[in-house]
C-alpha cells in the first residue's frame, strides 16, 4: 500500500469523525505562516490524545515537545476547569508561535509553555509543587527518549498514563541496520521501559497521513 492509499483512510475517519475545527486549522496556517516543521500530530491523533486524557480524567498534563501548540490545544480541550497543562519546548521562535495559537484557541489560561532544553525543564519541575502528572505526552528529540520516560515515570502516580510519538519510524525501529540517532533513541526506550516493573506498556504501528510509524503507550502500574 501507498502513502496515499493511508493518507485515504485516514482521512475517510478524520473527515467523518473530527468536525472541521478554526481554532486547530487557524494553529496550522499560522504554523505554517511561521515556518515551522508541518510535524505536529494528525487530527486523528490529537483526538486520541484527547480521549485518552478524559479516559483517565486527567487534571494535570505534562507535554515534552510543543513545536507550534497544535497537540497542546488537543490536550487541553480535554482537561477540567482548574485543570493544567505544562508544555516544554526548546525553541523560543516555536514557543513564540505556541503561546500565539494557544491565545488564539482560547486555552492560554490553563497551558503554559516552558523555554529550554526538555532535561533542564524537567528538572526543575521536579523541584515544584505540579506532579504528579495524570497524562505525559512525549513528542521531543528521540535520542533523549529513554531518559524523557524515566522523568515522566517519576512525575507520575499509578494509573498515570505516559504517550510516546513517532517510536516505529517507517519501520526502521526493527531493522538493525539503522544506526539513525533517533532509532537508537527508541530502541533504547524500549528496553528501558521493557525492565521497569512500575509500567506497563504496548506499541501500537499505524499508518496516515503522517505514514507508517505508531506510538507507545504505557500506564504505570505502581507509585514511582
Ligand atoms: C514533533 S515536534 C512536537 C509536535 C507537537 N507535540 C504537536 O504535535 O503539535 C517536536 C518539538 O520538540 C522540540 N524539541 C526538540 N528538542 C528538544 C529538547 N531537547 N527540549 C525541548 N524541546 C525540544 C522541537 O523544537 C519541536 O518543536
Amino acid at each position: 500500500m501507498t502513502l496515499e492509499q493511508w493518507t485515504d483512510v485516514d482521512r475517510f475517519f478524520s473527515d467523518r469523525l473530527i468536525a472541521t475545527d478554526p481554532a486547530l486549522d487557524g494553529a496550522l496556517r499560522a504554523s505554517e505562516a511561521a515556518g515551522l516543521p508541518n510535524i505536529q500530530v494528525s487530527p486523528s491523533q490529537g483526538r486520541l490524545l484527547g480521549i485518552l486524557a478524559r479516559a483517565v480524567s486527567a487534571r494535570r498534563i505534562l507535554e515534552i515537545g510543543t513545536l507550534g501548540g497544535y497537540s497542546a490545544i488537543w490536550l487541553s480541550r480535554a482537561l477540567p476547569p482548574g485543570g493544567r497543562l505544562i508544555s516544554l519546548e526548546l525553541s523560543p521562535e516555536h514557543a513564540r508561535v505556541a503561546r500565539s495559537n494557544l491565545e488564539n484557541a482560547g486555552v492560554s489560561d490553563r497551558v503554559e509553555v516552558r523555554i529550554g532544553p526538555a532535561l533542564e525543564s524537567l528538572a526543575r519541575l521536579a523541584t515544584e509543587a505540579l506532579a504528579p502528572f495524570d497524562l505525559t505526552f512525549i513528542d521531543a528529540d528521540r535520542p533523549n527518549l529513554a531518559e524523557y520516560f524515566d522523568w515522566a515515570v517519576r512525575l507520575s502516580h499509578r494509573g498515570s498514563l505516559i504517550v510516546v510519538d513517532n517510536v516505529v519510524r517507517n519501520g526502521a525501529v526493527a531493522d538493525p541496520r539503522s544506526q539513525d540517532p533517533s532509532v537508537l533513541g527508541v530502541r533504547r526506550l524500549v528496553e528501558r521501559v521493557a525492565q521497569d516493573n512500575r509500567v506497563e506498556a504496548t506499541a501500537y504501528p499505524s499508518v496516515g497521513v503522517k505514514g507508517y510509524d505508531g506510538i507507545l503507550v504505557a500506564t504505570l502500574v505502581r507509585d514511582p
